[in-house]
């Protein structure tokens, strides 16, 4: 028996929720093949699109730690198991690579032995999988992963997480330029501590985007498409952030921010035919100053 596991690409965040919000887009993601074996244990035996940059070890991906953490909940890690890892998307895109194969992963192996877990109950495999990688305990980049659409998660210790409602004709418009930025070093740039109107700004236009999710109110939604806290910080480290940010809202975009820890940027749009405008505007801005790029529309 063998099974192969697709898990999405997401953009966390989404402007004013910081490590507490984030979608599911439909390409690009991570491919994982499981089978059993017939010698004890799990081993990762082929790993593809990582440009030789991830160890053959267990302990050396995040598909590989999050699926031997379920292994070990269920007292199973003597379980034969083969596991064929391949990366469909960069390293350091802001598009949630290292927590797609940490969900991969764990999905697979779970289906493989007979799905004893919900999808739900995957998640905190998922997230130590992903921590593995960036050195962080959040859920936004996994959550959506597993579960698709926009998840909103309450508390990331607690685990208390819920699926919010998506508008139907709500599209993502997003763009990846060509550089790496680590996510452990987006999160040592934001402040410890952040004044309180700035808190006040967020908390507002948090709340204001999912009532405009849950209401179908593309103003609302629009209006509330705002990151006074990480984007003024992690901007710097994107090229022509400003840019791309001014040519999405001239296109029609309802809103416009870093993806997860960045490079990739993303905006919200009404319509298929708007995200396509505006990501082709935003690829513009990073092919005119000469970095190559990759655009994804996709459904919300
Ligand atoms: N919420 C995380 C961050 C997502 O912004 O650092 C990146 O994995």
């Amino acid at each position: 028996k063998e099974v192969r596991v697709f898990a999405p690409a997401t953009v966390a965040n989404v402007a004013c929720g910081y490590d507490v919000l984030g979608f599911a887009i439909n390409e690009p993601g991570d491919e994982v093949v499981v089978r059993h074996s017939d010698k004890p244990g799990l081993r990762i035996t082929k790993i593809t699109g990582d440009d030789g940059k991830l160890p053959k070890t267990v302990e050396g991906n995040t598909a590989g730690v999050a699926a031997l953490d379920l292994l070990r909940h269920l007292g199973m890690t003597d379980r034969g198991i083969e596991m064929e890892i391949h990366k469909k998307m960069p390293f350091g895109s802001g598009l949630g690579s290292s927590a797609a194969s940490a969900v991969a992963g764990v999905y697979a192996v779970n289906k493989l032995i007979g799905e004893p877990l919900s999808k739900l109950q995957l998640l905190p495999f998922a997230m130590t999988g992903e921590a593995s990688a960036d050195g962080a305990y959040h859920a936004d980049n996994v959550g959506p992963s597993l579960l698709g659409g926009i998840v909103f998660i309450r508390s990331n210790q607690e685990l208390d997480i819920a699926q919010l409602p998506v508008p139907k004709n709500l599209y993502a418009a997003v763009v990846h330029p060509d550089i790496e930025i680590l996510t452990k070093v987006a999160r040592e740039i934001l402040p410890k501590e952040i004044p309180l109107e700035n808190a006040t700004q967020q908390i507002g236009n948090l709340g204001g985007l999912i009532c405009g999710l849950i209401q179908e109110d593309y103003g609302m939604i629009s209006r509330s498409i705002h990151d006074v806290i990480a984007e003024p910080r992690r901007q710097k480290l994107i090229p022509e952030f400003y840019k791309a940010k001014r040519s999405a809202l001239a296109n029609g975009a309802l809103g416009f921010s870093i993806s997860g820890a960045g490079p990739s940027v993303f905006a919200l749009c009404e319509g298929k035919d708007t995200a396509k405008k505006v990501a082709a505007a935003v690829s513009k801005v990073f092919t005119d100053a000469g970095l190559g790029n990759q655009q994804h529309v996709s459904p919300i």
